[in-house]
C-alpha cells in the first residue's frame, strides 16, 4: 500500500505533474485520490522525506525537495553546533501539523485546552457589549503598538501583579506569541547569526529560526534547569545575539528554570550582550503555587524582552500577546509589526481588554487551573504501571516522557495512530531533531475517561511494537 502512494509521487514527479519546491496534494486529497487510508499518506510521504524527495514545511504540507537549496541552512552551516539539519534524524517539524490534523479519537499531541474548559460564554457576551459600544470598532485599524487603553491597563496589572515597571509605550499587542518571536527575530538577527536555544523546545521556534537562516546553538534543559557553565561558553565564544527560552512550566518538559539561575543568566547575558526573548506563555497555568518571577522582573538593563500570551487560557483564537521590551530594543521591533500587519485587530483587543480585567476572568482561571490538574492527576494515574519515566510539572499542558530504551518514539507514534491515539514524539521538539526515546503527551484537550482510555491505547501500542534492538 505505502509502495502504491510512494510510485505515485515518483510517477507525478517523472511525469513533471510536480515540479521541484511545489506543494503536493494534501494527505487527505491523496489519499482519497488513491482509495488508500491517510495513514498510508502520512506514512509514505514521511519515508519520502527521509529519502529527501520531499520536504514538510510547517503547517503548509509536502513539498518537492529543491535539490539546489539543501535544508534551509544558510550557506556553510553544515558543520558545528548547528549542523542539526545535515544529520539524518532531522526532518522537518510540520509533520506536527500532520500528526495534529490526524483524524484520531485521543488527542493527545495537543497542547490546547479543551474548549469547553474555556470562557467561550462570557466572551461571547463581551464581544457583543464591545461591538454595542464601539460600533465603528471594525472600520478601523489599531495602531502599529495597539490599543492604548488596552496597553495601559496592562502595565498597571504586570506592575501590580507582579512588580513589573513598564510604560505603555514598552508594550506591544501581537498577533499571539508566535509573531511576538517571529517579530523578535527578525528586528534583532540577521540571516547567519547565531542564536541559542534551549533543547527540548516549542518545535515552531525551530522551524522559524530555520527558516530565517538562522543558527541555532541548543542548550539542554533539565529538570535542574541550563548548564550555565556551557551556556557562558558558547555567549563568550560563538557570540549569540540572543537566547530564545520558554523558563516556565516549559514547552515540551514542563520544568521551572530557579530563580537563582534566572538571575544568573541575566549576567551572563549583560556581560555577553545577548538578548534573552522570554516566552511565557504557561505563567498563569500553575496547579499549587505560582512560579517564581518572570525573568524580565529582574532585569535593569534592557536584555530581557519579554512575551506573555493569553491563548492558552482565554482564547487561542483571539490571538492575544503582550510583547515588553525597553525603547532601544522596541525601537528595532515597531517597524517590523507595521510591516508584518499594521497592528492587531482592534476589535480583538477590546474583547480582550473587557473580558481580561472583569471579575468572570478571575472565577475561570482559578477553576481552570483545579480542571487541568485532575486531567494531569489522571494521566500520571494511567501511566502508574508503565515503567515510564517522566518528572511530575507542576503547571503546563504536558507530561514529558522518557520511554524505556528499547521503544523508538516515531514507530510508538506510526503504531499509535492505528490504535486512534496521538502523542509528539520527541524528536519533532529537538533542535537535533534526535530525543527519539521522548514523547510528549498533552492532558488538557480530554476529559478523564478519554485520558485514562488513549494512555491504554498508548500502552497497547508499545507492547505491541518488536523491540528497538530487534530491528
Ligand atoms: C512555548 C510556546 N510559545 C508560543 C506558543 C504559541 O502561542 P500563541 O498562540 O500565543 O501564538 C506556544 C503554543 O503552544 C507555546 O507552547
Amino acid at each position: 500500500m505505502k509502495l502504491k502512494v510512494e510510485e505515485a509521487v515518483l510517477e507525478g514527479l517523472r511525469t513533471g505533474e510536480w515540479k521541484e519546491g511545489e506543494r503536493l496534494p494534501s494527505v487527505r486529497v491523496m489519499a482519497e485520490r488513491l482509495g488508500v487510508h491517510r495513514l498510508t499518506v502520512l506514512k509514505a510521504y514521511s519515508r519520502l522525506e527521509e529519502e529527501r524527495v520531499l520536504e514538510s514545511r510547517y503547517r503548509s504540507g509536502y513539498y518537492v525537495r529543491n535539490r539546489e537549496s539543501g535544508v534551509g541552512l544558510p550557506a556553510g552551516g553544515q558543520e558545528g553546533h548547528w549542523a542539526y539539519a545535515a544529520r539524518p534524524g532531522y526532518r522537518n517539524r510540520s509533520r506536527l501539523s500532520d500528526i495534529h490534523s490526524f483524524p484520531v479519537m485521543y488527542r493527545m499531541s495537543e497542547a490546547l485546552l479543551d474548549p469547553t474548559l474555556l470562557p467561550n460564554r462570557f466572551l461571547a457576551s463581551h464581544a457583543k457589549e464591545v461591538l454595542d459600544r464601539h460600533p465603528m470598532v471594525l472600520s478601523t485599524y489599531s495602531t502599529v503598538m495597539g490599543d492604548l487603553a488596552l496597553r495601559e491597563a496592562m502595565a498597571e496589572y504586570f506592575r501590580v501583579r507582579h512588580g513589573i515597571e513598564a510604560t505603555a509605550e514598552e508594550i506591544m499587542v501581537t498577533s499571539g506569541s508566535q509573531q511576538a518571536i517571529d517579530l523578535v527575530s527578525r528586528a534583532l538577527v540577521k540571516r547567519g547569526d547565531k542564536v541559542l536555544i534551549e533543547r527540548p523546545t516549542y518545535s515552531p521556534a525551530i522551524d522559524l529560526f530555520q527558516q530565517q537562516g538562522i543558527r541555532m546553538l541548543p542548550v539542554d534543559l533539565t529538570p535542574e534547569g541550563y548548564d550555565l557553565g556551557r551556556i557562558e561558553e558558547l555567549m563568550r565564544v560563538e557570540k549569540p545575539r540572543m537566547f530564545y527560552l520558554n523558563p516556565t512550566f516549559h514547552n515540551p518538559t514542563g520544568y521551572t528554570v530557579p530563580t537563582v539561575q534566572r538571575k544568573a543568566l541575566i549576567e551572563l547575558a549583560e556581560r555577553y550582550s545577548c538578548i534573552l526573548v522570554e516566552d511565557d506563555v504557561y505563567h498563569d497555568l500553575y496547579f499549587d503555587k505560582p512560579p517564581p518571577p518572570p525573568m524580565f522582573y529582574y532585569d535593569t538593563e534592557g536584555y530581557v524582552v519579554y512575551i506573555r500570551s493569553y491563548s492558552k487560557y482565554i482564547a487561542p483564537g483571539l490571538r492575544m500577546s503582550m510583547l515588553i521590551a525597553r525603547p532601544s530594543v522596541m525601537e528595532a521591533i515597531r517597524p517590523i509589526k507595521a510591516l508584518a500587519d499594521a497592528g492587531t485587530p482592534v476589535l480583538a483587543q477590546k474583547i480582550f481588554h473587557s473580558f481580561f480585567f472583569s471579575h468572570r476572568m478571575q472565577e475561570h482561571i482559578e477553576k481552570l487551573r483545579l480542571a487541568v490538574r485532575l486531567r494531569k492527576e489522571a494521566m500520571e494515574h494511567a501511566f502508574e504501571h508503565s515503567g515510564w519515566k517522566w518528572r511530575s510539572p507542576e503547571g503546563g499542558l504536558n507530561l514529558w516522557i522518557q520511554l524505556p530504551k528499547e521503544i523508538s518514539a516515531e514507530q510508538l507514534l506510526a503504531r499509535s495512530l492505528e490504535l486512534s491515539a496521538a502523542f509528539v514524539p520527541g524528536s519533532i521538539c529537538d533542535p537535533f531533531g534526535e530525543m527519539d526515546d521522548w514523547i510528549r503527551i498533552s492532558y488538557s484537550l480530554l476529559g478523564e475517561k478519554s485520558i485514562a482510555e488513549g494512555v491504554e491505547r498508548l500502552l497497547e501500542a508499545a507492547e505491541s511494537l518488536p523491540s528497538r534492538n530487534s530491528n
